[in-house]
């Protein structure tokens, strides 16, 4: 049987922390074996919210097209490629746009979050509103039928859905199918201050952060706030450390539980265990990072190869489009 395919995507606007690894890198990689994945680097999007300091856009591209092959994404069995290296994408988003109801788009609840949220960048911009237009174009060019992504992101595969159905039902054709989300199961990472692990929070621990800047942010972290001296009982379960511990070594949460609420171990012991255990995870992805960086021709002939590839599949696409809404 053929294998399904997979699009997912992700903005290059800075370093790649944990929760991207747990969040999403870890299920990508593991989605390879079943699907025919495609991964973007999505520039475009990353542009819409960065368009006032675009200088470091190259340079994030670079170091994540790195972290992923780092994270096991394999160029040999899934193509890795920059959005804006395939020019098709804006095309088949301008189809779209002439069709999609600004309703749909005002209605948004992520963009509504976001406008409320970022304060320092102004995003009342054409093109942010937008956004999810564009997002639909990265996944139907490729006609994928499952998307990898967070839960925040919900509401822009649901208007996938809408905008494939009307380009369907406005041009009677099935050339789109409608696209399902694959949610992670791996729980939710949080932030060192225990809100959500976000660079614009200065709360993340890095993939690329040396040993010891892992050792010293894991010992800022917040911990059961009723624990102050060494003899009070702790509360893992109201601890962001141990939520730590279920993704990093859930082998070790009884015997933390146990040191816990016996008053058995202090946090500072139990900050410093963790950290051995994120060390044991990065180790690997930072010795492939290490040969990468050394070698970044190689990562660039990736990505060239990558929109390549990319580019034979949105051509066919973009020909069945253009048949349907031009006759051409
Ligand atoms: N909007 C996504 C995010 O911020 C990134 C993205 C762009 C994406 N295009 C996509 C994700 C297509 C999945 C599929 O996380
Ligand atoms: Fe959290 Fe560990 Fe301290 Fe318990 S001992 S409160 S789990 S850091």
């Amino acid at each position: 049987m053929k294998k399904k395919t997979i699009f997912s995507g992700m903005r290059p606007t800075g370093k790649l922390h944990l929760g991207h690894l747990v969040g999403a890198l870890h299920n990508w990689a593991e989605l390879q074996k079943e699907y025919k994945c495609i991964f973007g680097i999505v520039d475009w999007h990353a542009l819409m919210g960065e368009y006032e300091n675009s200088g470091s856009i190259k340079e994030d591209i670079l170091d994540m097209a790195i972290d992923w092959l780092s994270c096991g994404i394999d160029p040999k069995e899934s193509i890795i490629f920059v959005q804006s290296d395939v020019p098709e994408h804006l095309e088949l988003q301008m189809f779209f746009s002439c069709f999609t109801p600004l309703g749909w788009l005002e209605r948004n609840p992520t963009y509504k979050e976001q406008l409320r949220e970022i304060k320092t960048r102004d995003l009342h911009t054409y093109g942010f509103l937008g956004y999810p237009v564009l997002q639909a174009a990265d996944i139907l060019l490729y006609k994928a039928q499952a998307v990898p992504i967070g839960e925040d992101q919900l509401p822009h595969i649901e208007l996938t859905r809408e905008i494939s159905r009307r380009f369907n039902r406005l041009y009677k054709t099935d050339i789109f199918a409608d696209c399902k989300a694959i949610l992670t199961k791996t729980p939710r990472l949080l932030g060192l201050d225990g809100r959500k692990m976000s660079k614009s929070y200065n709360n993340t621990i890095n993939l690329s952060d040396p040993k010891e800047v892992v050792e010293k942010k894991v010992s800022t972290m917040f911990t059961d706030p009723k624990r102050l001296r060494l003899n009070d009982p702790g509360h893992p379960d109201v601890c962001n450390v141990f939520s730590y511990y279920s993704v990093f070594a859930s082998n070790k949460k009884d015997e933390v539980c146990t040191w816990c609420t016996k008053a058995e171990k202090g946090c500072t012991d139990c900050k410093k265990i963790l950290s051995q255990e994120i060390l044991k995870t990065l180790a690997p992805i930072q010795e492939k990072r290490a040969v990468f960086l050394k070698d970044k021709n190689k990562v660039l002939d990736i990505l060239e190869q990558g929109a390549k590839d990319a580019r034979v599949l949105a051509q066919k696409t973009m020909a069945e489009v253009k048949e349907k809404v031009f006759g051409k």
